[in-house]
């Protein structure tokens, strides 16, 4: 398969501009990324910002929101996009409970625009290669894991809508024969992550001296995966994945929110210093209300990963934990950007408004 034209959705956001870095560093990938973002409060030009200089015009981006249908088929068409990687998504669980509507409009309605411009390049589409999460499984007790045979259960409007992109992708693969492929991860973590996710969050407040929320008695396990490794996890699925396959992503480490925040709260105390008078940051945790239908446990089983295409997670939690602590430590200005009022206007100044 040699991909030339490749859309890559969201690549302003968290995972995709880290897939662009890394797919870009890769010397057999010759072909040209236009990366499609609406720059909603998680996608960041910055992300991305080096990326054009050092690669030219293999390097295009254009601000479109994917609920936009006539907007996708006219970058379909003038870039002869022959293959889709989609990470575009509203993505955190908190703002689907508080709004779900953008998580229906964009995860589900956006994913079905996707497709339907893929399915109408016929013959000469390569792949769509659909981003996914473990949530969809549901939540687990304390044995077992998820495996590409779970049903699906999903818990919260955010997992819901994922799900429901997860089965338009399969039905247009069965049906219209779509090339495609499914990858269902498990929570990532590292460098570009926007500051309302858990790790970086608590990061950057426990630096701050600031309360550190944890929901519930910190007792619910996530799995948790270092970016590059999802990035390295994806690529092999497209370029050796079967088609039509769901195939599951995972860390091999499973950890309480609890044992995350206090190890966040040493390495910070270690890195920055403690200021004077101030105790050891373990003493900022606030236990606060749950999360309404809080999955209590995931763990995911990527054997079909390992054994059909030879992928393993290659970073250790506590080496990759350490690299993400650095990164927020030393990317200060990045951190104010996005968290500045003034940074929506910004970007309507430099792109212009939405539609
Ligand atoms: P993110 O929130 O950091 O980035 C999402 C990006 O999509 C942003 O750049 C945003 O501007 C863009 N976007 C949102 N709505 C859009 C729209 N209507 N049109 C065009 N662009 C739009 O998310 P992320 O953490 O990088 O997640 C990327 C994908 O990976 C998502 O599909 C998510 O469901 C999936 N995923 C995430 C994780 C995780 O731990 N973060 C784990 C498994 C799967
Ligand atoms: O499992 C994959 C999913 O991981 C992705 O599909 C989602 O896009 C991604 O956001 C992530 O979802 P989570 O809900 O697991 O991530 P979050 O960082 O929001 O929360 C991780 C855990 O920490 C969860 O059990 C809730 C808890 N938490 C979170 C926040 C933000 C807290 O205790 N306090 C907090 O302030």
């Amino acid at each position: 398969m040699k991909i030339q034209n490749l859309l890559v959705t969201g690549g302003c956001g968290f995972i995709g501009s880290n897939f662009i870095h890394y797919i870009f560093r890769q010397p057999d990938f010759e072909g040209r990324i236009i990366n499609i973002d609406a720059l909603t409060y998680a996608g960041n030009p910055f992300n991305v910002a080096t990326v054009k200089d050092a690669y030219g015009e293999r390097y295009h981006f254009r601000r479109i929101d994917i609920c936009d249908f006539p907007s996708l088929e006219s970058v379909f068409a003038d870039f002869e996009i022959d293959a889709v990687c989609h990470f575009a998504a509203e993505s955190h669980v908190d703002r689907s409970i508080k709004r779900p509507d953008a998580f229906v409009n964009t995860n589900i309605i956006g994913t079905f625009n996707l497709l339907e411009c893929a399915r109408s390049k016929g013959e000469e589409f390569l792949l769509f290669h659909h981003i996914s999460t473990d949530e969809v499984y549901g939540s687990l007790g304390p044995d077992g894991a998820f495996t590409e045979e779970t049903p699906y259960r999903p818990n919260s409007p955010y997992s819901a809508s994922k799900a429901s992109s997860d089965h338009l992708v399969r039905s247009y693969n069965r049906t219209f024969g779509l090339p495609t492929t499914l990858s269902n991860c498990s929570n990532n973590y590292g460098p570009y992550q926007f500051p309302e996710k858990l790790i970086p969050l608590m990061i950057l407040n426990a630096l701050e001296y600031q309360s550190l929320p944890v929901y519930g008695d910190g007792k619910n396990v996530r799995d948790w995966l270092y970016v590059e490794d999802h990035c390295e996890a994806i690529l092999t699925i497209m370029k050796q994945g079967r088609r039509g396959e769901t195939y599951n992503v995972g860390g091999a480490t499973e950890l309480e929110n609890i044992a995350i925040v206090e190890n966040i709260c040493d390495l910070v105390d270690e890195y920055a210093g403690r200021r004077a008078g101030k105790a050891a940051r373990r003493h900022l945790i606030t236990y606060v209300a749950d999360r309404p239908g809080h999955d209590r446990r995931y763990a995911i089983d990527f054997s079909k990963l390992t054994t059909e295409l030879d992928w393993i997670p290659r970073e250790t939690f506590s080496s990759g934990l350490r690299k993400t602590v650095s990164w927020y430590l030393e990317h200060r200005n990045w951190v104010a950007d996005v968290r500045t009022k003034d940074y929506q206007r910004w970007i309507e100044q430099q792109y212009g408004r939405m539609p």
